[in-house]
């Protein structure tokens, strides 16, 4: 997979062959190069791609190439790992700040210029796991890592570069460590550490940002932005991954669609403040960068420490988006996703939330348990207020001891009934919040996240717990484990509900509150690692205020994540489809909820809200006892449907049709339409939905993904097609809709 060669001037080449894509790098006057990424190339000198052109002037040079070679200057080379001040202006993937020990004074010391030169490499078989963070993982015969030493040839600092290919997947996994390993003993503070950056040449035509915006309830839209010279860029300062914007961008053009041309996903393995940018620089090289947000962020490094940055995976597709998704898909789902939960079917929940919110009690539980049993629901999810004195949000976060004012029979007993009824049992918590109005913040108001002399912000009347404490990750692990070990309880949906403000831990030094925003996001992994470790039978399901926190790092503990707090499966099509730009259908829970919608005030038929919800983890988040009889069977058929189908959505490969947003067939009202196929291609399940139908609409849908040579059955009306018919001709789903229709085809190989 990772194949090394050398250039005229005796400098290794390194082509790593990932799937059926390239990534080939250079050392050139020391420096380390980026030469090409994408569809693969036979060719290993690609010596020639480097950009060298004549300078102005005004660009300095470096002196050790000024005299040998008149057309190399740093401001126009193509980085691995652009550092800071040395001659490249453009944005950097590192830049430090030397200080002053004490009695050790130096020349260094307060600047903030850095030059990184390539010194050696090793290539090792498999992924070596570098640190605890959450990272992509892959077995000796599936993976090889290519580890490149880079130093400062002033301070000695050292950045080591880890690039992992794979045999299956057109991926690249990077990430960086960097040591102070610097000659005079010295601390450093980083001041910023991306964790990958790549120099792209002449992306033709007009390049793109394609990228994931969103707010509550609107999470993950797909929005492009043309690329014009200076920096685009995606970010959040917000503590978490966030609702606004996902941690992750494609680099694509404006002819790239989902079936052409080409598309360079980028997705970041963290949860915490992130940025990726793209910088267009006057030659037309776009600077592809993702890493922990430099905005509040600084780590001292003393010397011989090192800091390891969050692990960033590049997906190449030169066949458009539905390509570069699939191998997201395929490499989440099944090399970051761990645990028993990982390949094992999920069962069909129902969730409580819609259906009570904080007004229930063992009775009203166990009455919605026994329609769930009955309608043949596979496990009941109790969510908030449970715990402490919470009857509203306004109080009791922290508190996580049952509550037997509501909870009579106590959790045992609760859990024992549902159990007798055939059904598993799932509890929701928010570790780290804590409520003003709670026995815990009485007892610690120094836990939570704060400013001695600066006011708190609030939101949903909680605080944040400062999880960068250890007393603090004891006591969620304490209090969590004892209420897992008191039940039978299977499934755990972990929230989060609120940003950050005020962040600084009066614990750390004054030179390291810095640290609190990423010593936060490590705190969380800590007590997810822990809990994950001590109680490995639970499904862990995500969850922050819907998807505000739904990333790569997420789903490294827990396979599936609440998509959005909005049900209503009109929206649901926009943000389900955003989603799937990145994340697998098995790790995005989708429920069927009441209607009028609670967020929307929409009527949707329950035919297609269960549709829709099939889109993911299947559930139900509403009061079963409120249904008719019609309503119920429905249910039992849509339990029984998403059984037959489980395979082909959960495991198979997503081919997105038709947008929200495209114009479909010149102007036919707004549709989406998607499918999966299973890797053998012997079944197809089709998904139509119609948000807003128009005057006798014609409708063709062209499948993708099938067998061309196969024969394939209408599971409903037992029709034959062959497979090339349906992928050229299409299928004819024309007939009158009205808003809001749906269907679904389930073909099988004949
Ligand atoms: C926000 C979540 O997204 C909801 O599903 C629900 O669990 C509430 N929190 C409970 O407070």
């Amino acid at each position: 997979m990772i194949h090394v060669h050398h250039s005229q001037r005796g400098e290794p080449i390194f082509h790593l062959k990932s799937g059926d894509s390239s990534y080939v790098l250079s050392v050139f006057h020391g420096y380390l190069l980026h030469l090409y990424c994408g569809a693969q190339v036979s060719d290993d000198d690609l010596e020639y791609l480097l950009v060298q052109i004549p300078h102005d002037s005004v660009v300095p040079r470096p002196s050790h190439t000024y005299e040998e070679n008149k057309w190399f200057s740093c401001d126009a080379a193509t980085f691995e790992y652009p550092a800071n001040g040395c001659g490249d202006f453009r944005p950097s993937a590192i830049a430090v700040k030397m200080m002053e020990a004490h009695g050790n004074s130096s020349a260094f010391a307060g600047t903030t210029a850095t030059d990184l030169r390539y010194v050696s490499y090793e290539i090792v078989n498999g992924k070596p796991q570098v640190d605890k963070q959450p990272a992509v993982y892959a077995s000796d015969e599936e993976a090889q890592t290519l580890i490149i030493t880079c130093e400062d040839p002033a301070t000695k600092l050292t950045v080591k570069l880890y690039y992992t290919a794979f045999r299956d997947f057109s991926a690249i996994c990077r990430r960086t460590v960097i040591e102070n390993s610097c000659k005079e003993q010295l601390p450093l503070d980083i001041l910023r550490a991306y964790s990958a950056s790549v120099d792209f040449t002449s992306i033709e035509p007009q390049p793109q940002l394609l990228h994931l915006w969103g707010t509550w309830a609107r999470e993950r839209h797909v929005e492009r932005t043309p690329l014009a010279h200076g920096t685009v860029s995606v970010s959040s300062k917000r503590g978490a991954s966030s609702h606004y914007h996902n941690p992750f961008a494609a680099l694509v053009t404006e002819e790239t669609t989902e079936t052409h041309g080409m598309a360079v996903g980028l997705s970041l393995i963290y949860s915490g403040n992130f940025e990726i940018s793209a910088d267009t620089d006057p030659y037309g090289t776009v600077r592809l960068m993702a890493g922990i947000n430099p905005s509040d962020f600084t780590w001292r490094l003393e010397p011989g420490e090192s800091f390891v940055t969050p692990e960033a995976v590049l997906v190449f597709s030169d066949e458009g988006l539905g390509k570069m998704s699939r191998t997201f898909h395929k490499l989440y789902r099944s090399h970051l996703c761990r645990g028993e939960w990982r390949d094992k079917t999920r069962p069909v929940l129902v969730n409580n939330w819609e259906a009570t919110y904080f007004d229930f009690d063992d009775e009203k539980i166990l009455s919605i348990a026994k329609e769930a049993a009955d309608c043949g629901i596979e496990m009941f999810v109790l969510d908030d207020g449970w715990f402490g004195q919470r009857n509203s949000d306004k109080s009791s976060l922290g508190d996580w001891f049952v509550n037997e004012d509501k909870i009579r029979c106590g959790m045992k007993k609760l859990v024992e009934q549902i159990n007798a009824l055939g059904l598993k049992f799932g509890l929701w918590f928010e570790p780290e919040m804590v409520s003003p109005v709670s026995e815990l913040y009485k007892a610690h108001p120094d836990w939570c996240l704060h400013i001695e002399g600066r006011e708190k912000s609030i939101a949903r009347d909680q605080y944040v717990l400062d999880m960068t404490r250890q007393d603090v990750r004891d006591y969620l692990f304490e209090r969590m484990s004892a209420i897992l070990s008191s039940a039978n309880i299977e499934y755990v949906k972990w929230d989060f509900n609120r940003n950050l403000t005020e962040v600084g831990s009066g614990w750390l030094p004054a030179e390291r509150r810095q640290e609190t925003f990423h010593r936060f996001v490590l705190g969380t992994y800590e007590l997810l690692d822990r809990l994950t470790t001590a109680f490995p039978q639970i499904l862990l399901e995500g969850c922050s205020s819907g998807g505000g926190r739904y990333d790569p790092a997420m789903l490294y503990y827990s396979p599936q994540y609440w998509t959005s707090d909005d049900t209503d499966a009109m929206e649901r099509v926009d943000i389900q489809l955003g989603t799937s730009m990145v994340y697998p259908a098995s790790s995005m829970s989708c429920h069927v909820s009441a209607c009028p919608n609670h967020q929307t005030g929409r009527m949707t038929s329950f035919r297609t809200r269960g549709h829709v919800a099939m889109g993911g983890a299947f559930g139900y988040e509403l009061d079963l006892t409120a249904l008719s009889d019609e309503e119920k069977e429905l249910i039992r058929q849509q339990v029984d449907e998403y059984h037959r189908y489980y395979n082909v959505i959960n495991r198979g490969d997503l081919y997105r049709l038709i947008m929200p947003n495209d114009t479909y067939n010149g102007k036919q009202g707004k549709c989406a339409a998607w499918m999966y196929v299973s890797e053998d291609k012997s079944e197809a399940l089709l998904t139509f939905v119609v948000m807003r139908t128009s005057v006798k609409p014609v409708y063709f849908l062209k499948l993708q993904g099938l067998d061309p040579m196969a024969q394939y059955r209408d599971e409903e009306s037992g029709r034959i097609y062959h497979g090339d018919t349906l992928m050229k001709a299409g299928l004819n789903l024309t007939r009158r809709y009205t808003d809001g229709d749906s269907m679904v085809v389930h073909l099988k190989k004949v």
